[in-house]
């Protein structure tokens, strides 16, 4: 391989980004998705831009997901299997999807909420599958990935399986389809970015994937070969003869015989399910604790705030109180599990784990109040969190008619100061 692992992942990151940006010809995707498993019923019952055309197997239909189960996958693209699989775990489960690409991963949230499917139940989280992953370690039932794991450079796919592993929990599954390389495949193909970015010059042999899984603790490891003609990508294009991936377009897998590409895929890889479990042990067999979201940050499920918001002091809010007209400002008080011990006297309680969700709502109820003040424990968090969506929804709509304020240093700071005030602050 004469590229660094720098340039593939710069190289998969623009090509994908690219495909989320354009989207895809739906017939072509349509195609694709039929001949690697999916029925037209399923393709229904998401919108027409989750499936890109980017898939080589449908693992939801292999993964046997429950109702109430958490589930992971690595790679979402538009979101085509997560939104599959959140019908499947139903409200009482989560699911995940993973992918370095901001295009993605914004395209996926657009798809999500088109179908009413909302954080924590449905979350998408921009994130490198070469670096730890954002989730709890033992919370995912099952982890499923469609045509990614060829893509990582060589290093990245055995940290990936490790980290699987962790955030598996014992007795967890693990449900893959991806591209595997027949035999070793040749010099010409692995330096060919076009082929790497397509899905097959980063594939490794059957051998060292059942290696790297059973080095990440996975046992029961089952690799099938699924028979589908890799060419059907190239086969269904529908304009043109140079095929559908040029390097900087991307999609798997590359066109047989184009211009760029010299050599037939069904000859060098195919796509297989691969199947592993994550062993249990005696101690967690007997251990039914699991995590409400198995995100690490539950924030990250949710755009990154666009505005910055200015602070205002206790002093001040405390003298609005006192001397202002209550149509001139409300407090939000954005806390949740901390939510006792008191609080600003007449304070909105507006939890910020679902603040992004209930937006459309806030900004109906305060968008005449001209400082909407927001607090949490330090305000330091949460606080200058929602206070960004809602500043930022406000300069999306044009509206200039209310403003987000931050309560400096939030309710510690306003306890210290006001705490023993009955008529600035409210015991719970
Ligand atoms: C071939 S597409 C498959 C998308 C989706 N699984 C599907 O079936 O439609 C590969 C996806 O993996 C993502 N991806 C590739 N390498 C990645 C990496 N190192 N970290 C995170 N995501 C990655 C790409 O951005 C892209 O969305």
């Amino acid at each position: 391989m004469v590229h660094s692992d720098r340039v593939l992942l710069e190289a998969v990151h623009d090509a994908y980004s690219a495909k989320a940006r354009e989207g895809v010809d739906v017939k072509y995707a349509n195609t694709v998705a039929s001949a690697f498993g999916y029925t037209a019923e399923e393709l229904r019952s998401i919108p027409l831009e989750a499936n890109l055309g980017l898939s080589c197997g449908n693992p939801v239909a292999s993964a046997t997901i429950k109702q109430g189960e958490y589930v992971l996958d690595l790679g979402s693209g538009g979101g085509i299997d997560v939104l599959l699989a959140a019908s499947k775990v139903g409200r009482t489960g989560q699911a995940i999807g993973l992918d370095m690409s901001a295009d993605m991963i914004a395209l996926a949230r657009r798809n999500a909420a088109k179908q009413n499917l909302t954080p924590p139940q449905v979350c998408f989280v921009q994130a490198a599958l070469t670096e730890p992953l954002p989730l709890v370690s033992d919370s995912i039932d099952c982890i499923m990935s469609n045509c990614v794991v060829n893509l990582l450079p060589t290093l990245g796919k055995a940290v990936l399986m490790k980290e699987a592993a962790r955030v598996l929990r014992p007795g967890g599954r693990l449900v893959f389809h991806d591209i595997i390389a027949k035999q070793p495949l040749s010099l010409e193909i692995t330096n060919d970015l076009a082929a790497y970015v397509g899905c097959i010059a980063g594939a490794i042999t059957l051998d060292q994937y059942k290696a790297i899984l059973s080095q990440a603790g996975f046992r029961d490891i089952l690799l099938v070969d699924t028979e589908t003609d890799i060419n059907v990508y190239s086969l269904s294009e529908t304009s043109g003869s140079e095929g559908c991936c040029p390097p900087t377009s991307g999609c798997c897998a590359p066109p047989v015989q184009s211009s760029k590409s010299k050599f037939n895929a069904n000859a060098w890889v195919a796509s297989y399910q691969v199947y592993a479990v994550k062993p249990e042990d005696e101690e967690s067999a007997v251990s039914t604790d699991r995590p409400s979201n198995a995100l690490q940050r539950w924030w990250d499920a949710f755009p990154l705030a666009q505005a910055n918001v200015p602070e205002i002091s206790a002093e001040k809010v405390a003298n609005l109180m006192m001397n202002g007209s209550p149509e001139e400002f409300a407090v939000i008080d954005v806390r949740r599990d901390d939510y006792q011990g008191g609080h600003v006297n007449g304070s909105h309680h507006w939890p910020a784990q679902t603040f992004y969700n209930e937006l459309p709502k806030f900004v109906d109820t305060f968008d005449r109040t001209p400082k909407v003040i927001f607090y949490c424990g330090s305000s330091t968090g949460r606080g200058p969190r929602c206070a960004g969506w809602y500043q930022g929804r406000l300069q999306e709509m044009g509206l200039k008619t209310s403003s987000a304020l931050v309560l400096r240093g939030g309710f510690k700071a306003w306890r210290a100061m006001y705490g023993g005030r009955s008529d600035l602050t409210a015991a719970d």
